[in-house]
């Protein structure tokens, strides 16, 4: 068994099963300027949510493993559907890296609302876990509030075509958001990492329909304030004196071309991005 020392220079890993992690990572850049950021789409293998369980373990314990051998210090789970599934597994697999998650935001949800009603937009995987479901149970307990759950199949597909503005995207947006607003939601939950970056669509949705004072729940910054906490906790913050400057790069398991593109559009960088299947190196390469 090999051992590793973790340091504060060492990048931090982010990944999803495609281009939707870039949602946290955006925000990860802009609290934490300093880190190094490798940014892993398994976008051969999205989308995850319609996938089994375990296949989608699977895949997210290799991402993981791979980027722990490229000397991630922390990895970010950019994923709803894969936190759902694989977590866990994940934290057990690497335990000496700090883990941080996503899931759909319930709790801000329920103190946003004032209908009492909330729409949840996620994957199918990640609204059958039995995580998202025990965490749906606990606040609409504490709260009194009304989830209605979304399962949004095809949405991600069409996300990874890169077009986010494509007619298919905002016909579909129509069809999964406008029966949550005919039932009376007010606020509704981005439970899957690639709907931010439909977010212009789905405010387009809502004020066809007319409704008011929508608010809409994404956690990416929340999630992002997490890994600040947990790396400052560990003492492994970046410093921000410190003299290379910070560094981006990617991974994805399809086309580089498209994972640079998307790094272009959602993030105005042009970091380098290589293409893998994401096997796991025997030996340690830091980006
Ligand atoms: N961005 C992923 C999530 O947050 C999408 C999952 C998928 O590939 O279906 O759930």
């Amino acid at each position: 068994m090999t051992t590793r020392t973790i340091t504060a220079d060492a990048p931090i890993g982010i990944f999803d099963s495609g281009v939707g992690g870039l949602s946290i990572l955006r925000h990860v850049r802009a609290l934490l300027p300093h880190e190094h950021l490798i940014y892993a789409a398994d976008s051969g293998f999205a989308p995850y949510g319609g996938k089994p369980e375990a296949v989608v373990a699977e895949r997210s314990l290799s991402v993981a493993r791979f980027l722990a051998g490229q000397g991630a210090k922390a990895i970010v789970v950019a994923c709803n559907t894969a936190t759902g599934a694989a977590v866990k597994l994940l934290r057990e697999s690497l335990p000496e890296l700090p883990i941080v998650g996503v899931e759909p935001g319930l709790k801000p949800a329920a103190a946003a609302t004032r209908s009492g009603t909330v729409g949840v937009l996620a994957t199918e995987l990640t609204l059958a876990s039995a995580k998202f479901l025990h965490l749906r149970d606990q606040v609409a307990d504490a709260s009194g509030t009304r989830f209605l759950l979304q399962p949004c199949r095809g949405l991600v597909d069409q996300i990874e075509l890169g077009d986010l503005g494509a007619t298919a995207i905002l016909e579909m947006l129509r069809g999964y958001v406008t029966p949550l607003l005919d039932a009376g939601a007010d606020t509704l939950v981005l439970g899957c990492t690639h709907y931010p970056l439909v977010q212009a669509s789905i405010e387009r949705v809502i004020a066809e329909h007319g409704a008011a004072g929508v608010t809409l729940i994404d956690t990416g910054e929340a999630v992002a304030r997490q890994v600040a906490r947990l790396l400052d906790a560990g003492g492994l913050l970046r410093a921000a004196d410190a003299q290379a400057p910070a560094r981006v790069a990617g991974w994805t398991s399809a086309s580089a071309t498209a994972l640079a593109s998307a790094f272009n559009s959602l993030i105005g960088i042009d970091p380098p991005v290589s293409e893998t299947a994401f096997a796991a190196p025997s030996t340690l390469e830091h980006i």
